[in-house]
């Protein structure tokens, strides 16, 4: 992991925590140095008055400070003692206004960069004082302690001062746009519709293989399909032409029966979300019960891992439920947004929403990753999209029926043409 983080001292929630380390692994592929290391700490003013008194004889806390153990003029070095690199204002070979990108040539894959220490307590303060949250204080603190072990030294003359100035602009910036790209929410489109509408003459039409691949080009990033084990809708001969046409990613939903778990082991999709499965349900109707099926989740979940394929599991908002989740190893949990979406008025949607808000704070911060569905309309889900926290949105329902109503006029159309035509 190019980000070793410790947290020794100062408080700080586990969801920032995580979101720190994630900038600082995202600001060093930023630099051109993906596998270089850094090490960062986060502690309190009292330790950061030692350190700050120990290595630059001053008797008071700081907000950062830099440790290199890597000086462009020689080799890299490693060190098994602690922070016997140089701190805050070594010379290294980077001359004045150095582009980010350009001490890629001269900086090893792998380098131990150094150390960046950053008081939580100082941070704290600094951003009260000017009016921005913690978060976006760390990150900049983070910056520029990166930026001095990359070489810049702002104490060294003034143009050193504006070339690091600028650097640090220029880092914040490209962290932002590559943060915004990333949380960008995606589409997972479901087209059991389809299928449900060509089963129901038992012909081959319409085709959800050939929906899937329209949804795509329509910038679908993903396709869900859920194989039943009454095959009422999707049949195998899809899944086995899907996996050969998806592009984006083939969401295979699914219930741990052995014959459903064979079929996807041989398949291989890009991911399963595993679901709770009733023969007489019109559709899922509730979330899994992971606590009471853990052990079977458990070894569904090893075995498809082992296959390369990662789970999801489709929760309700529950806590139990989450940390049982990320205790069983899976790497996705879908919440159940059913609840959310049937509300009967404003107080009980109200409710549900804070529910499932909370409980993709909890999966984040537990280490897994988000994705949320069922019921979603054009109504209710842009609510869910605007959390933030949500990397997904699977939907079926809602964009195959609205399919048929934007595009009638133009099949009725199609059809007056055809019947109309002088051959
Ligand atoms: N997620 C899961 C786990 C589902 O079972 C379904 C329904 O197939 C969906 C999402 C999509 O729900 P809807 O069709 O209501 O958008």
């Amino acid at each position: 992991m190019p980000t070793r983080l410790n947290h020794e001292g100062g408080s700080i929630a586990p969801a920032a925590l995580a979101q720190l380390q994630r900038r600082a692994d995202r600001l060093l592929r930023i630099c051109g140095h993906p596998g270089a290391e850094l090490s960062l700490l986060l502690v309190d003013d009292r330790r950061m008055e030692e350190l700050n008194s120990h290595y630059r004889g001053k008797r008071q806390p700081t907000n950062v400070l830099a440790f290199a153990l890597w000086d462009a003029a020689e080799t890299p070095r490693r060190s098994g003692g602690r922070w016997p690199g140089n701190k805050i204002g070594t010379k290294t070979n980077w001359g004045h206004g150095a582009k980010l990108n350009a001490q890629r040539h001269s900086l090893p894959g792998d380098a131990l960069l150094g150390d960046v220490v950053i008081s939580l307590d100082t941070a704290q303060r600094e951003a009260d004082l000017g009016g921005v949250s913690r978060e976006q204080r760390l990150s900049w603190l983070l910056i520029h302690g990166l930026l001095h072990l990359l070489g810049f030294d702002h104490e060294r003359s003034p143009s050193e001062e504006a070339a690091m100035v600028e650097a640090e602009r220029q880092l914040q910036l490209r962290l932002n746009q590559d943060e915004r790209r990333d949380t960008m929410i995606k589409l997972a489109v479901n087209v059991d519709h389809v299928a449900t509408l060509r089963q129901a003459r038992g012909g081959s039409e319409p085709d959800p293989v050939l929906a899937a691949s329209i949804c795509e080009l329509a910038g679908a990033a993903g396709i869900v399909v859920h194989l039943r084990e009454d095959r009422r809708h999707i049949q195998d001969r899809d899944l086995r032409l899907l996996r050969q046409t998806v592009k984006s990613k083939l969401n295979l939903e699914m219930a741990i029966v052995p014959e459903i778990i064979d079929f996807a082991l041989d398949l291989k999709p890009d991911m399963v979300t595993l679901v709770p499965e009733k023969r007489q349900e019109l559709t899922t109707e509730g979330g899994l019960d992971v606590q009471g099926h853990k052990k079977k989740l458990a070894k569904v979940i090893a075995k498809m891992n082992q296959a390369g394929i990662p789970v999801s599991l489709f929760v309700d908002p529950d806590t139990n439920q989450i940390k049982t989740a990320a205790a069983i190893g899976a790497t996705f949990i879908e919440i159940h947004t059913g609840p959310y979406c049937d509300a009967n008025n404003e107080a009980e949607q109200y409710r549900e929403f804070h529910l499932l808000a909370a409980a993709a704070e909890e999966a984040l911060a537990a280490g897994l990753r988000v994705n949320a569905g069922h019921g979603l309309n054009y109504l209710n889900s842009s609510r869910v999209a605007a959390l933030g926290t949500i990397e997904e949105l699977s939907i079926g329902h809602a964009i195959i029926t609205r399919a048929i109503m934007v595009g009638l006029k133009k099949a009725v159309r199609e059809m007056l043409t055809v019947i109309r035509r002088n051959e």
